[in-house]
Order: C-alpha cells, then sequence, then structure tokens
C-alpha cells in the first residue's frame, strides 16, 4: 500500500467520516428510520464511489441492509466484510460534551455517537480498500460488503436475507470489525461473543391504580409482584436462578484460561475507572474474565410502572413492566433459555398477579476457532504495523448475526480498531484517530496479503452453538 494515502488524504477522510457520523441513524427510535434509510443510501453511493458495480439496498421489514460487490475476479479469494450502520440511542444527552451528532474532534479523539461502534469501524474498512485501490488503480481480491441497520436493536432484514439467499455467505473470509483492541497497542481476535436473551416482564394485578389509604392493606401491589419475582431469579451471590442454565455452560477450553491469566489486568484500576462502583459483585469464586466471557449473566435494564412524577401520589399501581436480558455464552441457545425463564417466571409469580414474559429480541452465542491461516494473515499485519500479534479473547458483547455470517464455512474474524475506553452505548463515545489511522493501513495490508494468500486450503472449524434460529416476537 502506498503509505502516504492516509496523510495525504486526511483531512478529506474526515470530513467524510463527519458527515457520516453526522446521520443520527438510531436504530430503536421509530422517528429515526429515515435516518437510519439515509446512514444506508450515504454507504452505497460511497460504495459506487468505490467502483462496486454491484449496489443493493435491500428492503425488508426494518431498516434495510446495504450489499455491495467488488468488479468480479476469478480466481481470486472473497472477503465477506460486515458492519452496521446503527447506532445506540444517544441518551443522556446533557452528559455529552459535544452533540452526539455533531462530530468534535478533542485531543486527537472524534467525539460522537458511532464513532467506534460501529460507523467509525465501518469507515475504516473502506478506506482500507480505497487505499488499496489508491495505490494499484486495481482491486486485488473479491470483497463482498453487507451493512446491517438493526444490529442494535433486534432486527431481522439481515437474518431473513441470508435465510432466504445464504449463498450470500460464500467467501473465503468473513472480516467483523466491531471489537476493540485489548488494550493500547494490544491488538486482539476474539475467540467467543456472548448471545442474548432480551425480555419483558409483565405484571398485572388490578384493573385499574387504586388510593394506597382506602385499599392499602389488602390489594394486591403490581410493582411490589414484580420486584418480588425480580429479587428471586438472581441470588445475593450472583447465581442465576433459572433451571437448569449453568448446566449447558461450555467451559471455556485450558489454552483459553491460561491465556487470560498472562494478560495484563489491573483489577483496581478497572474497578475504579471503567466499573466506577465501590465493589465487583457477582459469582466471586469466578475470575473476572469468565464472568464477563464465559458465564452467563442476568441484568435488569428499566422498570415502569406506578407514579414516577416530580412530588407524591398515593396510589397502588395495577401494572408495572420490567426489561430484562440475559447474557448467554457458547452452549446455550437463546430461544432455550427463553422458554426457561418463561417457566421460572411464571413458577414465581403470586396466584393474584397475571404475568407474561415477552420474548423481544436475541441472538445466539458463537465460538470461534482462530487456528486458520486468514488469522495468521492478519498477526502478520499486527506484527508489522503494532508489532505485536493479536490476542486471543473473547467478547462480553453480542453481535447476533455472528453465527449466520459462517454458515457457508467461512471462518469468521472478529476484530476491530476500538479501545476500551471508547465508550460504547454511553454518552462522549469516541475514536481514538490514531487507531482509525493505523487501522486503515492494518487492513489495507490485511487485503493486499489475503488476495495473495487466502485462497489457500482452509480447515473446516468454524462452529456455532447456534442449534436455534432467530425467530424474533410474534
Ligand atoms: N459492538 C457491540 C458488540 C460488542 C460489545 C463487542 C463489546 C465487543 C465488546 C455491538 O454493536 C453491540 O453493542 N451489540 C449489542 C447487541 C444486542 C443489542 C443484541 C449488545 O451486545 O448489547
Ligand atoms: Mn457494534
Amino acid at each position: 500500500m502506498d503509505e502516504s494515502f492516509v496523510k495525504r488524504e486526511q483531512s478529506r477522510l474526515l470530513a467524510e467520516l463527519n458527515e457520516f457520523l453526522a446521520i443520527p441513524s438510531v436504530s430503536a427510535l421509530p422517528a429515526h428510520a429515515a435516518d437510519c434509510r439515509r446512514a444506508a443510501e450515504w454507504l452505497g453511493a460511497h460504495l459506487r464511489k468505490l467502483g462496486c458495480p454491484v449496489v443493493e439496498i435491500v428492503e425488508g421489514q426494518g431498516h434495510p441492509v446495504v450489499w455491495a460487490e467488488s468488479p468480479k475476479l476469478p480466481g481470486k479469494p472473497t472477503l465477506l466484510i460486515y458492519g452496521h450502520y446503527d447506532v445506540q440511542p444517544p441518551d443522556p444527552l446533557d452528559e455529552w460534551t459535544s452533540g452526539p451528532f455533531s462530530p468534535t474532534v478533542r485531543d486527537g479523539k472524534l467525539y460522537a455517537r458511532g464513532a467506534a461502534d460501529d460507523k467509525g469501524q465501518v469507515f475504516c474498512l473502506l478506506k482500507a480498500y480505497e487505499s488499496v485501490l489508491d495505490a494499484g488503480g486495481q482491486p486485488p481480491l473479491n470483497v463482498h460488503f453487507i451493512f446491517e441497520g438493526e444490529e442494535e436493536c433486534g432486527g431481522r432484514v439481515i437474518f431473513d436475507l441470508l435465510h432466504e439467499e445464504p449463498e450470500r455467505t460464500r467467501a473465503e473470509a468473513a472480516l467483523v470489525c466491531d471489537m476493540s483492541y485489548y488494550a493500547p497497542g494490544w491488538p486482539a481476535v476474539y475467540t467467543a461473543l456472548r448471545g442474548l436473551c432480551y425480555a419483558e416482564i409483565s405484571v398485572r394485578t388490578l384493573e385499574r391504580d387504586l388510593h394506597s389509604g382506602t385499599y392499602g392493606g389488602v390489594a394486591p401491589n403490581a410493582i411490589e409482584a414484580l420486584i418480588r419475582i425480580l429479587s428471586k431469579l438472581k441470588t445475593e451471590a450472583g447465581e442465576i436462578q433459572v433451571p437448569r442454565l449453568y448446566q449447558s455452560v461450555e467451559p471455556p477450553t485450558q489454552r483459553e484460561l491460561d491465556t487470560w491469566k498472562q494478560l495484563p489486568f489491573d483489577q483496581e484500576r478497572f474497578l475504579a475507572d471503567e466499573v466506577t462502583g465501590k465493589a465487583l459483585t457477582g459469582l466471586t469464586d469466578r475470575s473476572i474474565y469468565e464472568r464477563v466471557w464465559a458465564l452467563p449473566t442476568f441484568e435488569i435494564h428499566g422498570i415502569r410502572g406506578g407514579f414516577v412524577g416530580d412530588g407524591a401520589k398515593t396510589v397502588i399501581p395495577a401494572q408495572a413492566t420490567a426489561k430484562v436480558s440475559l447474557r448467554l455464552v457458547p452452549g446455550q441457545g437463546f430461544e432455550e433459555v427463553g422458554m426457561s425463564l418463561q417457566k421460572a417466571v411464571a413458577a414465581l409469580a403470586p396466584v393474584w398477579a397475571d404475568v407474561e414474559v415477552t420474548l423481544l429480541h436475541g441472538g445466539n452465542p458463537v465460538q470461534i476457532d482462530v487456528d486458520q491461516p486468514a488469522f495468521e494473515i492478519l498477526n502478520q499485519v499486527f506484527e508489522s504495523v503494532e508489532g505485536r500479534r493479536a490476542v486471543q479473547v473473547r467478547a462480553g458483547g453480542s453481535i447476533p448475526i455472528v453465527p449466520e455470517l459462517g454458515l457457508a464455512g467461512a471462518p469468521v474474524i472478529l476484530t476491530g480498531i476500538g479501545l476500551p475506553d471508547d465508550g460504547l452505548h454511553s454518552p462522549n463515545e469516541k475514536l481514538d484517530l490514531r487507531q482509525l489511522w493505523s487501522g486503515i493501513e492494518i487492513f489495507g495490508r490485511f487485503f493486499e496479503l489475503f488476495a495473495e494468500k487466502g485462497g489457500g486450503e482452509k480447515k473446516e472449524v468454524y462452529s456455532s452453538s447456534g442449534v436455534i434460529r432467530l425467530t424474533g416476537p410474534e
């Protein structure tokens, strides 16, 4: 690659990225549907400018998928590039130093919603591809781009597309750049992603809210019923009380456990700077990495019900709802776990409460064998640019479509250019611009090396624990 591409084009690249980040493509909020489409079209137009003869905006029930193919080169390997153009809601707005959709550089970091998750990383791959064209004029390999707009909200458009046309996943490798380095200077590839089972638990105890003086002492309170159920779903020691949940956990391999033990880790700094709490909770007999990477979780995200306005209102609430989720690990399927959650909640519900569990969305966990040639190619590039091969870690987070990307046998490379303190889903999300510039160089070199060596024999060892397909809520 022409090493001066980034230096020469830096200000144009930054202006382009700012334009992309300024589109508020918040997939979860219906008011932003048109913005999601604008982001999809922005990508489509960009891919056309990069010389892709095939660019499709694939419609479905939700935000569109962007699909593009580089000019066909028979005999050259195909790389499938996945990313997402949607972002999380930016609230709480008053905690942002500059607006979430007014990208701003401070101290070498670009602040905006989506800067790291995942628009900035999608942009990095587009520019890496452009840098290769810039140097040679011709693309050296086949690239298929697939970008979705519903990763953050549990949509189905990309699932429907890949179920109807699984041949779209046919490639020598799939590259997912939606993750981060282990630490500055420490690139990472991921051996597993957790899955997710997201649900709403609704409780109704009365036809209508009642006066708490007239009826207090006899009338069943919906919030009380809800919190009694919730508090029994996890013990104080951190054990989740969903039957058979831990039996299905596939323990990490000895190699993974050995690797994790050797990672530099400062628990006090982790608690103070990242977690920002007074103590760590959960299963204290397990290591931190086992708890955030290799064990299921149960979290309560929000509770709605009763009176939450200013001042006081003496009322017995008739209805209450909690949003909850379980993170899942290899061995567990989200639909199965959803049914177990339903049963567990039904068993805990008092007879005088109507309790309903609605599955909102989910994704299966995935495990990836990183002993494949494509990973060796990436490691050579990391070594030449960062002076270090990738460390093999796991991710606590989820990317629901990842198990499907490997359906046609392509090894799925989970990696990224983020840093652990990027603040994904938080106010003041950022991307360190040094990571972007070096990322363009890294993936540009990766494309060139993969074009030469990536078509070689590959082992079919990609495995997904996902025996259960996403059907989503009715
Ligand atoms: N990029 C993240 C996934 C991630 C998080 C990878 C942390 C590595 C470390 C992704 O965009 C994300 O946030 N996914 C959601 C998916 C969910 C809404 C189905 C998540 O994990 O909460
Ligand atoms: Mn993401």
